[in-house]
């Protein structure tokens, strides 16, 4: 499957000593070979709400290998008894599956805690003493795994440091991996500068960077839906298909987050990585095999066949809003400005639409709708393709649609709604008679409801993300070239809205509790199209 990965055809018992909880179920699932995760910024907020919990959960689905161990370095002075308290509490409170004692004390067995400042000159020698300690006690033969759960102004140094420091060779035969939460870069120069720094510590077949919504069960979906199936992609095209909206909509404001955002904004947030990986995958071509480069391939294509924009086209193709004050499920809430962190005359925005148009044979003249916005109605993420309307009705008379009684020309075109989250599944509308003697016809939807089909329950992202990047598997992160082109698509609109600011009342254009600026909807309106409600 991938060069790392054990084939366990045979029962777990017959290779793990009998009673060992973090080999339960080994039998068919694929199991990597033992390594050491280093957290850096251990004491963080990830680590405590998605890294350890998802860990503790692969323990719990028996994914692990023995002898995996992982070590958190931190600034902060504490043993590593503290260290595995302050975990279990983390796994107690936000871990997927319950805490159970004795698989507790052995995933636990496995953890250390060692001092690290990216500051300070000594750095490394706790941390390289630790490993060489675990490769003896734990037969983790010098496999590591390196996650920077860092302020993303240290990927670079600390890149750097591992480095210098002869921690990122792979003499041994042993695997050197890092990975990287976004920001990758704030804009295409800073993501090369980027690339290129971390690239001299690490080839690219070491970088694992993180998009955690390649990790939903659904977006991989995503892919069993259109290649696993004959149906759909004979239609998948600009002949049947209109166009397609991804919606990705929070409405949650910026959570005490509000310095952070003032340097993001929505179009660095979500659009630049999640929506545009969402957009690559609903566009790209049939792979080879689902595996290695190949997907990863064909998603590049895509976004290398997206129209450039220029920044003096950004306001026409874009539009960008910002939450004002209102209500959401019945209670107040403050507009960006007021929230603490955010400067009263910001215009960063909270809320982005733009039109993308993708120069192929498969898509040209279908354009590709994102939009994305905190404080909005309600939390959803989903794809929408928008077929053509048949091209002539022959049931004359009238038809009945939300809008009242239409002419039957104005059947509504059929519907196939990919639902990312919160309930994931996927639904297609379609027109059906209405019963009676007269030709009434109205759409109907045919829904698939993840949750109900399937009896077992998802994964986290981080789990299946770890459990790859121990397998060696980086189908699902994002490549050097792809954070490149995505970055370019967004660089040109952030040049543009540098060059042409808004008004300083034309910002908070939206009331919190809306679906964002009146300009959004007049947005598709000029293209005789309108977003859907969600
Ligand atoms: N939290 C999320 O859900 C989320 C989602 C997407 C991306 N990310 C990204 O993931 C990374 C971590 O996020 P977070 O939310 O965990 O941040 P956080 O709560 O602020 O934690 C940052 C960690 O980095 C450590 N650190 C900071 N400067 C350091 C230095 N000079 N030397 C050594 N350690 C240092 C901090 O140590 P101290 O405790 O000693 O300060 C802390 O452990 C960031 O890059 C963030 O952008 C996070």
């Amino acid at each position: 499957m991938t060069d790392t990965a054990v084939d366990t055809e045979v029962p777990a018992a017959d290779q793990h000593p009998v009673g060992n909880p973090l080999s339960d179920g080994l039998r068919h699932g694929r199991v990597p070979l033992p390594s050491v995760l280093v957290i850096f910024g251990a004491t963080g907020d990830l680590t405590k709400r998605k890294l350890v919990p998802a860990l503790y959960a692969l323990a719990a689905d028996g994914l692990l290998p023995p002898g995996f161990s992982i070590v958190g370095a931190g600034r902060s002075e504490q043993s590593t008894e503290t260290f595995r308290e302050a975990m279990r509490e983390a796994v107690a409170k936000y871990g997927r599956v319950p805490l159970r004692e004795d698989l507790w004390s052995v995933f636990s067995d496995g953890m250390r805690y060692c001092e690290f400042d990216l500051d300070a000159d000594d750095g490394l020698n706790d941390l390289a003493e630790n490993l060489e300690e675990l490769d003896r006690e734990r037969g983790t033969s010098g496999n590591r795994i390196f996650y920077f759960s860092i302020p993303p102004s240290g990927f670079a140094p600390l890149a750097e440091r591992l480095g210098r420091e002869g921690l990122t060779r792979e003499e041994d035969g042993g695997f050197r991996r890092m990975i990287i939460e976004k920001p990758f870069g704030r804009d295409l120069d800073s993501a090369r500068e980027l690339n290129g720094k971390l690239h001299l510590a690490f080839g690219e077949e070491q970088v694992y960077r993180i998009d955690h919504y390649l990790g939903k069960e659904t977006v991989q979906n995503l892919l069993v839906f259109r290649f696993g199936n004959g149906i759909f992609e004979p239609l998948w095209n600009r002949q049947y298909i209109d166009h397609v909206q991804i919606t990705v909509a929070e409405n949650i404001g910026v959570e005490g987050r509000g310095g952070y955002y003032e340097e993001s904004g929505a179009l660095r947030d979500i659009i630049q990585n999640h929506v545009i990986q969402l957009m690559a995958i609903v566009g790209m071509e049939a792979p080879s095999k689902v595996h290695g480069e190949t997907v990863r391939d064909e998603k590049v294509k895509l976004l290398r066949a997206v129209r450039p924009i220029h920044p003096d086209d950004a306001l026409s193709h874009t539009v960008r809003g910002q939450y004002a004050a209102g209500w959401i499920d019945g209670e107040r809430v403050p507009g960006y400005r007021e929230e603490t962190g955010v400067a009263e005359n910001s215009l960063r925005e909270t809320f982005v639409a733009m039109k993308v148009d993708i120069d192929n044979w498969r898509w040209a003249g279908t354009p590709f709708y994102l939009r994305t916005g905190k404080r909005l109605p309600k939390r959803a993420t989903e794809i929408a393709i928008q077929f053509r309307r048949v091209p002539h009705s022959p049931f004359g008379g009238r038809v009945e649609t939300p809008a009242g009684l239409l002419p039957k020309d104005s059947i509504d075109p059929n519907l196939l709604v990919l639902r990312i989250q919160p309930d994931e599944g996927i639904t297609l509308r379609f027109s059906a008679k209405v019963p009676g003697q007269s030709m009434r016809i109205r759409t109907v939807n045919m829904d698939f409801l993840y949750g109900s089909a399937f009896l077992t329950e998802s994964p986290e992202a981080y789990e299946r993300l770890l459990l790859d990047c121990m397998l060696g598997d980086r189908t699902l992160f994002a490549r050097e070239d792809e954070v490149e082109e995505a970055w370019r698509i967004c660089t040109a609109i952030l040049d543009g809205w540098r060059s042409q600011p808004p008004d300083r009342e034309g910002t908070a254009n939206y009331e919190s509790g809306t679906w964002g600026p009146e300009a959004a909807r007049d947005f598709m309106a000029r293209d005789g199209r309108q977003w859907r409600r969600l």
